[in-house]
């Protein structure tokens, strides 16, 4: 069993590690993570809503991208704090699974999560990489990244695999929404994270038409 004092200790400890992250990662992401995780399990009677909020906070506790191509590190981390904090073994494995299979790993990759509360957490880290939030993110991303915005002549690539999605250099932010942010929508399980998903693709495709017309000085 997954106590409200657990999720509170996870929360106040996940504030303090991502306090000043600048990727697009910081508490903030965990934070709304979290609560699009809880608004979704509440319409999905079946899930443990419990052990859905704590993968939710716990879900980019370290994530690959940022630990040099180690998909360990995550689980690892996670287990590590859990087991200080005494869980129960079953929980720590759920857990671990979740964070094991939640990141994208390129268009070509099927989605592979098998529990509904996997399912849930997944959800609800697409939501936040889609809509205004998601448009904010992308662009902090590519900045930390020192990727240029926008260019013309660089086409989007579908990354056939996820060493293709790893190891791919040179992008720009803007190919970013064809390689992932406009594909997520279809990639969702709950029927709750695909209403909610419906408003945020919209908006991402108004901004890319706006975009361009300003790039192309249409108005
Ligand atoms: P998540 O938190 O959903 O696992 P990622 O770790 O893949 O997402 O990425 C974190 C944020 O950075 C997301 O909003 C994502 O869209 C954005 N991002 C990831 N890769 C890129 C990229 N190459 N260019 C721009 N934004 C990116
Ligand atoms: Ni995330």
């Amino acid at each position: 069993m997954v106590s409200r004092e657990l999720i509170e200790r996870t929360r106040a400890f996940i504030e303090e590690k991502f306090a000043d992250d600048a990727t697009g990662h910081d508490y903030w992401h965990m934070y709304r993570v979290w609560r699009l995780a809880q608004q979704i399990a509440a319409t999905e009677p079946k899930a443990n809503t419990a052990l859905t909020e704590l993968a939710a906070l716990l879900h980019d506790i370290a994530d690959w991208k940022f630990h040099k191509g180690d998909e360990e590190a995550g689980p690892r981390a996670a287990r590590q704090w859990l087991k200080s904090q005494s869980a129960d073994e079953t929980d720590i494995a759920h857990v671990e699974e979740i964070i094991r299979t939640v990141s994208f790993k390129g268009a070509g990759v099927p989605p592979a999560m098998t529990t509904l509360e996997g399912k849930i957490v997944s959800d609800a880290d697409k939501l936040d990489a889609l809509g205004a939030v998601g448009i904010g993110r992308a662009f902090a991303y590519g900045g930390s990244k020192q990727r240029p915005m926008y260019d013309p002549n660089v086409k989007p690539e579908l990354h056939v695999d996820f060493e293709a999605y790893k190891n791919s250099r040179g992008g720009n932010t803007v190919n970013h929404f064809y390689e992932k942010l406009l594909l997520l929508k279809d990639r969702l399980y709950t029927d709750e994270a695909k209403k909610l998903a419906q408003r945020r693709h919209k908006y991402m495709e108004t901004f890319l038409e706006e975009f361009y017309d300003e790039w192309d000085g249409r108005h």
